[in-house]
């Protein structure tokens, strides 16, 4: 048998494949399911700071109004946050108890503020390491892309300052200068990052008049994009990668890893066909490693990052050309 065990974040996964942080992953049910079926690691649900705001603000205008106690704001502002974080961490210290692989909390996150002391709790509650989701999109005009990027660097340092369990961070490949951007983030303790994260993207109904969403869930043709990047920057980055976006099938995790991703997160394939695709992109794998004789997944991880690669030219270019593209 061939071995699929890999190792992401400090921990030993039986397989490469991480369910992605999505509603798949916001019920103990689904997290039985998830282990049932196979998978190596969980990504929680995230907990957003927004979602804090919002029962924040809610909490606040339907019970007290415009009255003028600030301490009372005060006490259902700690009360619902408090709420909040007791739910979270409900589901961590349940999914501890149900399951044995490793449960990864996950926050999605845009500024270093209150929720910051979240992250101990998280931890407290037996969290085995912390995802954080971070995208500030760059749309304020008044902000420079270095102010954008130094927010990334101060949210880390200050989680890092309270947990020792592993974080990773989960970004979009928004950066001007990107492979220079991923390379400082890997420096700052963080253990994995995870390229990429998929956004709700907007789209107009042309006779509604209205702005709507575009897919919910990606197709198997959106791994070019984290597959290139991680093809490039495998060799350069000091932390792990797990690679997210568009992995449909077991050929998907196979690039992944020869690009050099440690692992893979999956989400929109297990919403179409179910949990049962585990073990069968599973059994994809380890029927690919059998015909090419590679007997670890460390036999052929990175055997085509750029470094490696027999064409390392392929992952630089970006305008077609007939020698790479085939087409005149
Ligand atoms: C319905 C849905 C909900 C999601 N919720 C979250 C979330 O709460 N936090 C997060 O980091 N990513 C979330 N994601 C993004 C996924 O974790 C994943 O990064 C993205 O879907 C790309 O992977 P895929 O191509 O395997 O779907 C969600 C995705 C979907 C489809």
């Amino acid at each position: 048998m061939s071995n699929l065990s890999t190792r992401y974040m400090g921990f030993n996964l039986k397989n490469p494949i991480i369910v992605g942080s999505s509603g798949l992953t916001n019920s103990i049910e689904n997290i039985i399911k998830i282990e049932r079926n196979g998978a190596a690691g969980i990504v929680l649900k995230s907990l957003f700071e927004e979602q804090i705001n919002y029962h924040i603000n809610k909490a606040y205008s339907q019970d007290i109004g415009n009255n003028a106690y600030p301490e009372a704001q005060d006490y259902i502002s700690e009360y619902t946050l408090q709420n909040d974080v007791d739910q979270y961490l409900k589901l961590i210290g349940e999914s501890k108890k149900s399951v044995s692989i490793p449960i990864f909390a996950s926050i999605n996150c845009v500024s270093a503020k209150e929720w910051i002391s979240f992250a101990r709790k998280i931890q407290d509650a037996g969290a085995d390491g912390l995802e954080l989701n971070i995208f500030i999109l760059p749309s304020d005009p008044d902000k420079t892309g270095i102010e954008n990027e130094a927010m990334y660097f101060e949210i880390i340092d200050e989680v890092l300052k309270h947990v020792s369990i592993p974080v990773s961070i989960k970004i979009s490949y928004y950066f001007s200068g990107f492979a220079n951007t991923a390379m400082k983030l890997s420096w700052t303790g963080i253990k994995g990052m995870v390229l990429f994260n998929r956004f709700f993207s907007p789209d107009i109904d042309i006779d509604k008049f209205k702005v709507t969403s575009t897919n919910v869930f990606s197709t198997p043709d959106e791994l070019a994009i984290p597959l290139r990047w991680i093809a490039m920057l495998s060799n350069r980055i000091e932390c792990d990668i797990a690679a997210s976006t568009g992995i449909h099938d077991g050929k998907a995790i196979i690039k992944q890893l020869l690009a050099g991703a440690d692992a893979v997160q999956v989400s929109s394939i297990l919403y179409s066909k179910g949990f049962e695709q585990i073990p069968i992109m599973l059994n994809e794998v380890e029927g690919w490693m059998k015909i090419h004789k590679f007997n670890s997944i460390e036999d052929f991880k990175g055997k085509m990052s750029i470094k490696k690669s027999l064409s390392p030219a392929a992952y630089e270019r970006v305008q077609f050309m007939k020698h790479f593209s085939g087409i005149e």
